[in-house]
Order: structure tokens, then C-alpha cells, then sequence
């Protein structure tokens, strides 16, 4: 029996955990807090909404005085932390939002289970979830590791950076049960489309400019979402309190190379002839800061937790792009904005 506080549950990747802890665990209860940003979606939960188990709760993370009220309200025996702003480029136009929710917001939820369990830490965990852009760019040789030294570019991996520390502050000046994962970029369904994948799979059906930045030679892992939910799973049951997991696919892809493959099943799925939408490749001024590589080695994961990704990066690619091919509508509201007005009107009080 766990009450467990899942942050961020109507983002991308907290979707996909919210779902995977439902179906696996009767014996839990949910909490899914989230703010609703213009990245937290309910349609990306409508075939759980109504699970007995699970509760929404319409909060934002930097509310100290409410996460107090919280933790008490629904005895939450278990923390996982994924609420933040996630999108490298926002950053860059306004870093405050991204230092007041990833830092603020997970200082705040610190405090409030540290006050809430009281020095009593048994049988409780706050696992925050993190990113592989902590460590900085790479060279064309070599990988992250949890040795590799914090050294983050972007506004957005600057506040990542500073909430892990957060996280490993606590655990070594208060003894709070923490574990932390960093994991490498994340493809699949429900995500928001300002990122590479689905704003790329979108263009080509709209017949838009598909905005390279810089050469396109930029190099990025890529992880399919629902093995990172099940990585998340393993950490969060099997891993060991106070250490790091790095998640990744050992699947490198330079920007341009899986740009063409997008194009490729885009128009073979859409039943265009092969090359249609090349001509949509347009290269544009680069990300300021862009770093040139991510590579996450995950060997330690494998051996001490025995998680791999279920995956190849073929099928996956294949099942997402068929799933946006499929659900034009949830591409068209969170992209028109009309589910933001819908929960303006709804939430409004
Ligand atoms: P996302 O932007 O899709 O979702 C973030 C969610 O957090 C949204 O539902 C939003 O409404 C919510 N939120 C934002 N501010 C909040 C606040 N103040 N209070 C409560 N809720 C708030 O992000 P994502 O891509 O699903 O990423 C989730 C987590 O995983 C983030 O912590 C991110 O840093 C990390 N991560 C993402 C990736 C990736 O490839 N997307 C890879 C590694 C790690
Ligand atoms: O590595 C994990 C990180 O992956 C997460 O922590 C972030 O939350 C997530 O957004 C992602 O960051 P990236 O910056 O790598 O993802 P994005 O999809 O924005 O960009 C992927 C690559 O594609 C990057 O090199 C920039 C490039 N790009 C992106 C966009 C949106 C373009 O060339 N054109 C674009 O229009």
C-alpha cells in the first residue's frame, strides 16, 4: 500500500509513468499533481481517468504552503518528480520560469516530504527525475556516466543541474531517501510537438519548413518513453537509496541522419512517393549554446537493476509516427489551444 505523488503527470513522460503504475500496481494510490502549463495535457490520461486508484490533483509544485497541505491530506508515502519546464529553447527566451519551477518547485516539495515524514524515513522515497544534459556535451568519443561532472549549458540544464543538487543536499544533510535518474531524450506519443520529433512529423504532414539548426550535426540518444517509464519502475522499486541511474538506448543519432528517416516513414505511412518531403529541410540559425553531443551509458543500470530497453529504434520510430499519424486530434488541440482555453474555463477559481 503506497500513496505515491507523481509531479508532472499530465506531461509527456509522467503520462506514460502515471499509466505504467495504474496498470502494474492495484495495491497503489496516484496522485498526479500537475499544473497544467501548455505542456500538461489531460486527453494524455483519458483512458485512465477514471481508474479508481487515481486522483488529479491541479497544484503547482512552488506552492510550499499547499504541498504541506497535501502531503498530509493524502498521506503520500512516495515522491516521483518529474514537473518542470523541459523545452531548451523556452529557456533560453526566459530562464526565471525554469530557475523558480525546476529548482524552487523541487526545493519546495523537498521541504514539505521532509517536514511531512518527519525524520521517520522508513518505507518512504523521493525519486526526482532528471536528464542527461546535466553533464554537458561530448566530444565524438566517449559517454556519460554517473562519475561524469555536472556541467550544464542552457538555462534549462543549469536549473536541472542545480534540483539534482538539491536532491543530493538532502539526502546528505537530512538523510531523506532519495534516488535520482538521468536519462537521454525521450520519442514516443503524447509529446508536446515544440520538440525535434513530433514538431518534425507534423510539419511533413502540413507540408511546412522543417527548421534544422546549424548543420544538423548535432548528436542526441534516443529512448523510447515507455522504456524510460520502465526504467523509472526498476529505480523506483529496486534502486539503492542516495545513488544516480544513467537511462539511455545506446542509440546515437546525428540530427540530420534521423531527420531523414522521419521524412522517409512520414511519407511512406502517408502513401507519398519516397523524397516528397526532402525539399521541406530548411537549415536555420543554430540553438544559442546547442551542445554537440549526449551519450549515456547505462551499463550500471543493466547489471545492478537488469534493465535494457525493450526497443529498437525502428519499431519505435515506426509506432510513433503511426500514432501521430492517428491522432490528428490530440495534435490539433494542443497545438490550436483550444484545450488550454478548455482548462482556463474549468479551473478558473
Ligand atoms: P513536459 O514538458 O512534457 O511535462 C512537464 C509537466 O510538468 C507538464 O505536465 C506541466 O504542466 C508540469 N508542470 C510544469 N510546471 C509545473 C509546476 N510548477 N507545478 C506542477 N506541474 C508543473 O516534460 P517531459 O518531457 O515529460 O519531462 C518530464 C521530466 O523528465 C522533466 O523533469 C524533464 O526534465 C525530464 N526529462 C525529460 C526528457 C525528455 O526527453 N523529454 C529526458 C530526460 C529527462
Ligand atoms: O537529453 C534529454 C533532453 O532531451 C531533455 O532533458 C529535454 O527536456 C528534452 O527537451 C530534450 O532536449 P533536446 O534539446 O535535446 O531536445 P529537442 O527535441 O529540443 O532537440 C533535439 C535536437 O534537435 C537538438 O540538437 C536541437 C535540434 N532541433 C530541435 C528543434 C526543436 C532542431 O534542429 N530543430 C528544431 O526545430
Amino acid at each position: 500500500m503506497k500513496n505515491i505523488l507523481i509531479t508532472g503527470g499530465a506531461g509527456f513522460i509522467g503520462s506514460h509513468v502515471v499509466r505504467l503504475f495504474l496498470n502494474t500496481y492495484p495495491e497503489y494510490t496516484i496522485y498526479n499533481l500537475d499544473k497544467l502549463t501548455y505542456a500538461g495535457n489531460l486527453e494524455n490520461l483519458k483512458d485512465i481517468q477514471n481508474h479508481n486508484n487515481y486522483h488529479f490533483l491541479k497544484e503547482d509544485i512552488c506552492d510550499f504552503n499547499r504541498m504541506k497541505v497535501l502531503f498530509k491530506e493524502y498521506k503520500i508515502s512516495d515522491v516521483i518528480h518529474l514537473a518542470a519546464e523541459s523545452h531548451v529553447d523556452r529557456s533560453i527566451e526566459d530562464p526565471f520560469s525554469f530557475a523558480q519551477t525546476n529548482v524552487m518547485g523541487t526545493l519546495s516539495l523537498l521541504q514539505a516530504a521532509k517536514e511531512y515524514w518527519d525524520r521517520d524515513f522508513s518505507n518512504h522515497l523521493f525519486y526526482h527525475v532528471s536528464t542527461d544534459e546535466v553533464y554537458g556535451s561530448l566530444g565524438a568519443e566517449g559517454f556519460f556516466t554517473e562519475e561524469t561532472a555536472y556541467d550544464p549549458h542552457s538555462p534549462y540544464s543549469a536549473s536541472k543541474a542545480s534540483s539534482d543538487h538539491f536532491v543530493r543536499a538532502f539526502a546528505d544533510t537530512y538523510g531523506l531517501p532519495t534516488v535520482i535518474s538521468n536519462c537521454s531524450n525521450n520519442y514516443g506519443s503524447y509529446q508536446f510537438p515544440e520538440k525535434l520529433i513530433p514538431l518534425f512529423i507534423n510539419n511533413i504532414v502540413n507540408n511546412k519548413p522543417l527548421p534544422v539548426y546549424g548543420k544538423g550535426e548535432n548528436v542526441r540518444d534516443w529512448l523510447f518513453v515507455n522504456d524510460h517509464a520502465r526504467a523509472i519502475d526498476v529505480i523506483f522499486h529496486k534502486g539503492k537509496l542516495g545513488e544516480t541511474y544513467n537511462i539511455g538506448g545506446f542509440n546515437e543519432w546525428k540530427n540530420i541522419d534521423l531527420i531523414k528517416v522521419i521524412i522517409k516513414t512520414v511519407d511512406r505511412l502517408l502513401g507519398r512517393e519516397e523524397g516528397t518531403s526532402d525539399k521541406l529541410i530548411t537549415y536555420v540559425t543554430d540553438r544559442a549554446g546547442h551542445d554537440l553531443r549526449y551519450a549515456i551509458d547505462s551499463t550500471k543500470l543493466k547489471n545492478e537493476l537488469g534493465w535494457q530497453p525493450s526497443l529498437q529504434f525502428e519499431e519505435g520510430i515506426e509506432k510513433t509516427v503511426k500514432w501521430y499519424l492517428e491522432n490528428q486530434e490530440w495534435m490539433t488541440n494542443v497545438t490550436s489551444g483550444d484545450y488550454q482555453a478548455y482548462y482556463q474555463k474549468m479551473y478558473s477559481n
